[in-house]
């Protein structure tokens, strides 16, 4: 079968797609037939190698795991001899966490991981990213964040794959949502459910006399220095995107700043989340916003764009 792999850290060129051994289930595994699968910005980071303290467990000079692609949707071709929640012929989808592998054309995934049924009002490429947008942010506003219904929450990058997932879950929460995007994007924004756009080319969030319980900093673009004057006095800062600063304000500020990764909480915790995003999915509460999609000999082009910074919502590529 066909693989996208990395034996190197470096810019897309270093992608290759080879062919490798297709994979057999385990006794408690599926063996999935990827439709569609995930291109986003960690993948690009374990490509790069950056930042570079993270090769401390990624591999010092070249990467241990060869593999990239995180999230997958697709059909149920085998199953191992103690699978009781699947059958052949089902649609699925989910995340193998670190870069596993699914940008490929077979995956196995056991039972117990983060694997749920499509909904049947969703295409694989909708539901390939939703372990990357929804399940982060998911995970921010419910459980870092807090947000409660009828809070006032501002989204930071609501354009991207975290924002756009943010903007819907808050207003899915009750929320009062202002997303903070470029003039391009402001429909997107506002069709999404956002209560207000900023648009962050014209106008300064922080400067606006507005204030907030929960600044989303989606992209890591503002700081908690910045938003410290627009935050109510129990409101909280939360951002997925790690710096020095950040790590070092949530720690001896811990109330006001928060960060987390998706891939540090409890395998169960994911899975709680991911069935209750699925039942939003199923009562057609939500939407995954696709830029473009690519083949997979192709996946080079989709990670090059994604460094640019500016795609909207997700990438996918799709398997025929
Ligand atoms: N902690 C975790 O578990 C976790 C999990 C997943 C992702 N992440 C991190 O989350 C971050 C966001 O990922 P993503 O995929 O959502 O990002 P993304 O899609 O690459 O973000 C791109 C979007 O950001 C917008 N943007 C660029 N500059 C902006 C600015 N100054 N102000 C507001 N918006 C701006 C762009 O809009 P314009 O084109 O209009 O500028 C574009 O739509 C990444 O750093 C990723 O590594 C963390």
């Amino acid at each position: 079968m066909k693989a996208a792999v990395y034996t190197q850290y470096g810019s897309p060129d270093v992608i290759q797609v080879i062919d490798i051994k297709k994979p057999t289930p385990k006794p408690n595994e599926v063996l999935v037939k990827i439709k569609a699968s995930s291109v986003t910005r960690a993948e690009t980071m374990m490509r790069q190698g950056k930042p570079k303290f993270g090769r401390l467990f990624l591999g010092l000079l070249k990467p241990k795991n060869t593999s990239l692609g995180t999230g997958f949707s697709g059909v149920v071709e085998a199953i191992g001899s103690q699978i009781t929640k699947f059958k052949v012929a089902d649609e699925v989808f989910g995340e193998k966490l670190f870069s596993n592998g699914t940008n490929a054309e077979y995956i196995c995934v056991p039972e117990d991981g983060i694997i749920e049924k499509k909904p049947n009002n969703i295409t694989h490429e909708q539901a390939a990213p939703i372990c990357d947008g929804f399940l982060t942010s998911y995970s921010f506003l419910k459980d870092i964040g807090n947000l409660k219904k009828g809070q006032y929450i501002l989204v930071n990058g609501a354009s991207g794959s975290l924002g756009t997932a943010a903007v819907q879950l808050a207003k899915v929460m009750g929320a009062k949502v202002t997303g903070v995007c470029s003039t391009k994007n402001i429909d997107l924004v506002t069709s999404l459910g956002a209560d207000h756009v900023i648009d962050y080319k014209m106008q300064d969030f922080t400067k606006q006399g507005d204030f907030y319980d929960v600044i989303y900093d989606s992209v890591g673009k503002s700081s908690y220095r910045k938003c410290e004057k627009v935050l109510y006095n129990q409101g909280v800062f939360i951002t997925p995107v790690l710096s020095f600063k950040v790590l070092w304000r949530s720690i001896i500020m811990p109330k006001k700043v928060k960060f987390s990764a998706t891939g540090i909480r409890k395998q169960e915790e994911l899975k709680g989340l991911l069935t209750e995003l699925t039942t939003f999915f199923k009562k057609g509460k939500l939407i995954t916003i696709i830029d473009k999609t690519y083949k997979l000999e192709n996946i080079a082009d989709a990670h090059k764009y994604l460094e640019t910074g500016h795609k909207i919502g997700n990438l996918a590529i799709i398997n025929p």
